[in-house]
């Protein structure tokens, strides 16, 4: 690999590639060359990185000669269609879409759990799932030392986790409902705000939403634990930025608040917010815009044996895709 890449973020003008190219900036990635793609409605705009004005290009099946590693988070159609061209051209796809998630082939990476097989790819390597991803910083380390079987979990998942759309969506509506006025609805099913929507992603036969299986299937594959389940329901909130999940775990081994708290307090990525007693506990507000993931609320579930209750949030823009993505980027060059 080129120790100073050409990169191209494909998605460039969206909520996640907008991240991107803040990320790599701010991470000082050694980028050489930076080429940004979308659609033809987007052709010509300016973006800007290291304060230069870099020019928006259309995604089309030749962007990808001179090209070593392409950030995609454009969607699953697109990354269907192009990702495998790319990666035809002798660039590394980083996938932010679930396109490629779930296949044999396609290494599926949380730089702080499974780092090393990355270096298994064939050319796409795939970004989890945000839920999943914020979860499993502190499920992980937890899994290392008291072996996790199953988990029951609820979200909250931000606006933004849907897109620039629906960032206005929410914006708008808020405007609507103080105003007096009739709500619009363009992205989601129901109005959002000052609502919940029990509902992300689309529904399975099963009852369950596609995005709620993602924490079983995904879990399994970046943890290298087949046998872990998980009973999941996700939830939009009117949030702009971060997901929160409160988890019960059940483990194979005893565990205790305060082993709990040692493992956590060591674990990358993420920091230890828990004092109740002085109202200290993680929220979206506070995370947003963070590269850590903080953990509290931590106590032992009263309903399960050897089972431990936390709350997790995350920056769903950052560590659930675009600081994912590029630290998958950065294990490339190591
Ligand atoms: N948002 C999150 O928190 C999050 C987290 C993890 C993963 N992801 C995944 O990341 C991907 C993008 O999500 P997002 O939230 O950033 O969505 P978004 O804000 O709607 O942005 C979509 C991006 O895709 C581009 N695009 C759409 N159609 C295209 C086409 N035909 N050719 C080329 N580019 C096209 C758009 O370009 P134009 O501006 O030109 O339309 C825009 O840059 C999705 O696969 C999503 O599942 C998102």
């Amino acid at each position: 690999m080129n120790r100073n890449p050409h990169v191209a973020v494909v998605g460039a003008t969206g909520a996640v590639g907008i991240e991107m190219i803040l990320t790599l900036e701010k991470r000082n990635f050694p980028v050489g060359k930076l080429t940004l793609l979308a659609s033809a409605r987007s052709v010509g705009k300016h973006l800007t990185f290291r304060g230069q004005t870099v020019v928006v290009q259309e995604l089309t099946k030749d962007s990808f000669t001179g090209i070593d590693i392409a950030l995609f988070s454009a969607g699953g159609n697109i990354s269907k269609e192009f990702a495998p061209i790319a990666a035809k051209a002798g660039c590394v796809v980083i996938d932010n879409s679930s396109a490629f998630r779930m296949d044999d082939s396609v290494p599926l990476v949380v730089p702080e759990v499974n780092a090393a097989d990355v270096k298994n790819h064939q050319g796409i390597i795939a970004n989890p799932n945000c839920t999943t991803a914020i979860t499993l910083l502190a499920l992980y380390p937890l899994h290392q030392a008291f072996e996790v079987k199953r988990i029951f979990a609820s979200s909250y998942q931000a606006v933004s986790g849907t897109g620039a759309k629906a960032i206005e969506e929410l914006e708008r509506q808020v405007k609507e409902v103080v105003a007096g006025q009739p709500v619009t609805k363009e992205v989601y099913p129901h109005q959002i705000a000052f609502n919940v929507l029990p509902h992300v992603d689309s529904f399975l036969p099963s009852g369950y939403t596609k995005e709620e299986m993602k924490m079983e299937n995904e879990g399994r594959k970046i943890m290298h634990h087949p046998g872990f389940r998980a009973s999941v329901t996700c939830v939009r909130v009117p949030v702009y930025r971060a997901h929160s999940v409160a988890v019960s775990a059940e483990f194979a081994l005893p565990i205790t608040v305060e082993g709990a708290r040692k493992v956590l307090r060591n674990a990358p990525g993420l920091d230890v917010v828990d004092n109740p007693d002085a109202k200290e506990y993680p929220l979206p507000l506070h995370v947003a815009g963070n590269y850590n993931c903080q953990v509290g609320r931590i106590r032992k579930d009263c309903a399960m044996d050897n089972g431990l209750c936390f709350w997790v949030v995350g920056d769903q823009l950052l560590k659930g895709a675009a600081l994912n993505a590029v630290q998958i980027a950065e294990e490339l060059l190591k």
